[in-house]
């Protein structure tokens, strides 16, 4: 994260998701932001004023005409001041207020008079959010250059399970990072491709073949890749994954798709492979294969592209490609063998025997590979590998 000494300028809507703003601020401060708090009257109906203050350390900025809040700070000041302006949680009124260019409390007035770039984080009943008329204002606002973090599916205060809910503060925070990042990050100006999930094979129009491969640390790697400043085209097989904020993902299917969509997306600064490529496609069948008594398909398999081998050899090869390495044995010499075999330049082996369970799980115990030598990672959590990971890259491409 690359948040010290940023000025966000926080606006707090009125929702029950309010009280998620305080934790947002608490993890704002600690990574170093300095963050202006604005509170509406219906968010004052939520959380407290003394609330807001004592966590952001700053007053609260509540009415347009209070002299005391103009006197401190005026509302053309308080705007202008912020690298960032968040509105957190973003109710459907506010977000109405603000597509139509209204200025008629200070939130909505600080809005329009800031050029600071935008991130709502809507939060409202899932009917409130379907409606035509907030999809409109999402879209308008969308058009205006503002970005979006959430809104989720999950339990909503209202009592209904629908797509409402804020998203959990982290994700703000992850959302904050990327869009401050893109200004200044280490990564800004680069372009980086990341391959995720497995691919699908498939053996007749109905069939396919295909591996456990959830996705989530080559996401995660994405992720932390574009809170970095990089612009990630993500090129994702089939996975159940939300896209993160602020890249390009590109789905695909078959390797053949994959690779298809990594020549396109060349040329990039680095490549990260971290899908885990079916090695076989099946001749498929054009009609759906039959039943017939006892008899077993003849299938006929053939080799798919090596991705990340074509990768490297290519002629507009990236100056930084990696790949990774599943192991369920010897994971480091293996690894080192693959690395020459592949052309890469570093192998993130990990250990993917059953009882460690890479595959979907949350934690992952890595090897970096690369021509120095071999780095052993402490077991960590997905995104902190992908964190580490993407430091070591914008690291690497600096020197480049
Ligand atoms: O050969 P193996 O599948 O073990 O190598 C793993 C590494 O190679 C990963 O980085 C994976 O994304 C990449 N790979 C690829 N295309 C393939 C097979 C693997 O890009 N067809």
């Amino acid at each position: 994260m690359h948040l010290a000494s940023k000025r966000i300028l926080l606006i707090i809507g009125g929702g029950i998701a309010a009280y998620k703003s305080l934790f947002l601020i608490r993890r704002l401060r600690e990574q170093g932001a300095q963050v202006r708090c604005i509170l509406t009257k219906a968010g004052a109906e939520f959380v407290t004023p003394l609330s807001v203050s004592a966590l952001s350390e700053q007053p609260v900025y509540q009415d347009l005409f209070s002299l005391t809040d103009e006197a401190e700070m005026g509302h053309i000041r308080l705007s202008r001041e912020a690298d960032l302006v968040v509105v957190a949680p973003a109710t459907a009124n506010l977000m109405a207020r603000m597509a139509s260019g209204l200025a008629d409390d200070l939130a909505t007035t600080c809005l329009l008079a800031s050029s600071a770039p935008v991130l709502l984080a809507p939060a409202m009943n899932g009917y409130m959010w379907a409606h035509p008329a907030t999809q409109e204002n999402r879209q308008r606002l969308a058009e205006r250059g503002v970005s979006f973090v959430g809104p989720e599916a999950g339990d909503l205060a209202c009592g209904e399970v629908a797509t409402g809910r804020m998203a959990e503060p982290e994700e703000i925070l992850t959302a904050i990072a990327s869009q401050l990042a893109g200004q200044s990050g280490p990564l800004a100006c680069k372009r980086v491709l990341v391959t995720a999930g497995p691919t699908r094979e498939a053996l007749d129009p109905v069939r396919y073949v295909s591996n456990h491969s959830s996705g989530k640390q080559g996401f995660a790697i994405a992720t932390a890749l574009a809170a970095l400043g990089a612009e990630v085209a993500l090129i994702a097989g089939p996975v159940q994954l939300p896209t993160p904020d602020n890249l390009s993902r590109i789905d695909v299917e078959s390797a053949d798709d994959m690779l298809a969509a990594c020549l396109s997306a060349l040329p990039v600064d680095a490549a990260i492979c971290a899908a885990a490529v079916a090695d076989w496609k099946a001749q498929i069948a054009p009609n759906k294969m039959k039943k017939t008594g006892d008899g077993l398909p003849e299938i006929s398999w053939q080799q798919n592209p090596d991705i990340l081998a074509t990768l490297s050899q290519h002629e507009q090869r990236p100056p930084l490609v990696v790949g990774f390495a599943a192991e369920t044995e010897k994971v480091v010499e293996h690894a080192q063998a693959k690395r020459a075999r592949k052309g890469c330049d570093w192998i993130v082996a990990n250990d993917v025997s059953a009882e460690r369970g890479v595959f979907g799980g949350d934690s992952n115990q890595v090897h970096v590979i690369d021509a120095d030598g071999v780095e052993a990672w402490p077991q960590l959590d997905k995104r902190a590998v992908a964190e580490r990971l993407a430091d070591r890259i914008a690291h690497a491409l600096g020197q480049s």
